[in-house]
């Protein structure tokens, strides 16, 4: 199989188990050269496994993952780390480090993987904070920071390095309406300017409909919907509507387990006799 440059993702028959737990089934898609890719899923349905596997931090039980041209599978460790360096991550934390001050936090991947000057990866470091608006911030330490700069300060580290692709783990949980608005700005904004190739997960549907160039539905471990945000909108699949907007009722269960319940109930019992 050729190279596809304009598509820098291709997921092919991806499944993930966890002892007999399908969490992906036969799981297929692609994201697009410098489009936003939004994944929704209701809590569970393995959009965090997803963005590990797309990570490199944990195998797929079959299926395969190409990034950037490459078989993840096929990557030693080294060519893992060079494609962890065209990659960034905002963790849903912002898991920054609360010893170091802003700025430190930022020069990390700098220092790591490369061999900068400490006075480049100074001017550095204040072009990624202007960057999220944040350069009067420099020489504070997370804990004396809110939470919506946190998340600023994760983005300006995850995209220290230039990354050709940004993963976004729920950029805007715990974050209030304005915060939130403001990180769907830097995210599109990122996008444009940059070009990156996002993948952002998200629960939250406005912020969804708003950045996405493409989404997809993620339920019970498959791609149930894939489309633009108008083509999504207008879904006649009552699954969809059902999670776009909010219902409780429709196809997707309330108690999700993976035992029957009267079963479970009796279990005591069966093994007894
Ligand atoms: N390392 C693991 N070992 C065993 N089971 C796991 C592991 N990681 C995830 N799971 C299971 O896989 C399923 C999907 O989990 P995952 O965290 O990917 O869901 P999610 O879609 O991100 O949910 P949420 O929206 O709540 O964050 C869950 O049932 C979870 O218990
Ligand atoms: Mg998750």
């Amino acid at each position: 199989m050729g190279i596809d440059e304009t598509k820098p993702i291709v997921v092919r028959s991806l499944v993930k188990k966890f002892g007999d737990q399908v969490v992906l089934d036969d799981l297929n898609f692609h994201v697009n050269k410098g489009e936003i890719l939004v994944i929704m899923g209701g809590s569970g349905c393995g959009k965090s496994t997803l963005l590990r596997l797309l990570i490199g931090a944990m195998r797929p039980t079959s299926g395969s993952i190409e990034m950037l041209g490459a078989d993840l599978a096929r990557l030693d460790d080294e060519g893992l780390d060079d494609l962890r360096k065209k990659t960034g991550i905002l963790f849903q934390s912002g898991a920054l480090f609360n010893s170091m001050t802003v700025g430190e936090n930022i020069a990390l991947p700098l220092k790591e993987h490369t061999k900068l000057s400490a006075d480049v990866i100074g001017i550095m470091v204040k072009m990624k904070l202007e960057m999220v608006g944040l350069r009067d911030f420099e020489h504070l330490k997370p804990s004396e920071i809110s939470g919506g700069m946190k998340k600023r300060v994760g983005l300006a580290r995850a995209m220290a390095l230039d990354p050709q692709i940004m993963f976004y783990d729920e950029p805007s949980a715990g974050l209030d309406p304005v915060a939130s608005a403001m990180i769907d700005e830097l995210m599109m904004d990122l996008n444009k300017k940059t070009g990156v190739t996002s993948i952002v997960v998200t629960h939250d549907m406005g912020s969804a409909f708003k950045i996405a160039h493409r989404m997809i539905l993620l339920f019970k471990g498959r791609a149930v919907a894939v489309g633009t945000p108008a083509e999504i909108r207008s879904s006649g699949d009552p699954l969809v509507q059902q999670f776009i907007n909010g219902l409780a009722d429709g196809p997707i269960p309330l108690r999700v387990s993976r035992k029957d319940y009267a079963e479970d109930l009796l279990e005591p019992f069966i093994e007894r006799f």
